[in-house]
């Protein structure tokens, strides 16, 4: 079957705080989008790219994109919205069992080799599964005034990371589900888990970051010089 990648990247970065949304801002000389990109074509060359895009962006370049075959779709108000919007644009092309990739706009240091596991572990995986990467600190929760309740065990927590995969139809319904429902998600899991499924998480690198702050910038480059090196 096709292989569909849904690049979400219609966010305005509102923790970064640049005049520009974050996936534009500049990163070792390129956009941020554009290594993205260029990361995902050289492990998913086949698949077909659906980039989700805000109807009024300016700073968008089609340059930055190394499929052939890829189409651009109007976000939606939050992240799954995006998603969703996306998965009704290629409707009429998927098949309930072809595989969705969705991986952010703003995680540019993905490693080829994460997502070369990622991908193996999907195409045997009938649910889905996702990067992760276990947790390093010790967790606290916390009250109203950031004073702690109790202490969390990290023993088998994780950080959820993107690329995340599942079947068209299984995300198509999650999603759908919990849109209708109006608890607010923040990754594609945590849609399939409302439905009652347990995705496979794969540990993928830590350095997988999601450029949210301004220091994330920072950090991006030295990964990525890093990586390089
Ligand atoms: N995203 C999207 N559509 C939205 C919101 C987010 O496509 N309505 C994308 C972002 O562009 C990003 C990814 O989803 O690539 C992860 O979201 P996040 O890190 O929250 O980015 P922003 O929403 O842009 O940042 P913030 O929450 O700080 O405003
Ligand atoms: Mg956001």
């Amino acid at each position: 079957g096709t292989i569909w990648l849904i690049v979400p990247a219609a966010g305005r970065g509102t923790r970064m705080g640049a005049t520009q949304p974050k996936q534009y801002l500049p990163l070792a000389g390129r956009p941020v989008l554009a290594h993205t990109l260029e990361r995902l074509c050289q492990a998913y060359p086949e698949a077909c790219l659906c980039l989700c895009l805000d109807a009024r962006d300016s700073w968008f370049d089609t340059a930055w994109v190394p499929y052939d075959d890829w189409r651009r779709v109007d976000g939606g108000d939050e992240r799954s919205d995006s998603v969703m919007q996306a998965l009704e644009a290629i409707a009429d092309d998927a098949d309930d069992d072809d595989l969705v990739i969705v991986h952010d706009a703003a995680r540019p240091c993905v490693s080829h080799s994460d997502l070369l596991h990622l991908k193996t572990v999907l195409t045997q995986d009938p649910i889905g599964a996702l990067l992760a990467a276990p947790v390093a600190d010790t967790m606290k929760r916390a009250d109203d005034h950031s004073r702690i309740r109790y202490t969390e065990s990290r023993e088998r927590l994780w950080h959820a990371l993107t690329p995340q995969g599942f079947r068209y139809r299984l995300l198509y319904e999650a999603l759908q589900y919990v849109l209708r429902s109006g608890v607010p998600i923040t990754d594609e899991a945590s849609a399939v888990e409302a439905l009652g499924y347990s995705p496979q998480l794969v540990v993928g690198r830590r350095d997988n970051l999601k450029i949210t702050h301004p220091d994330d910038l920072v950090m991006a480059e030295l990964v990525l010089a890093a990586q390089a090196s």
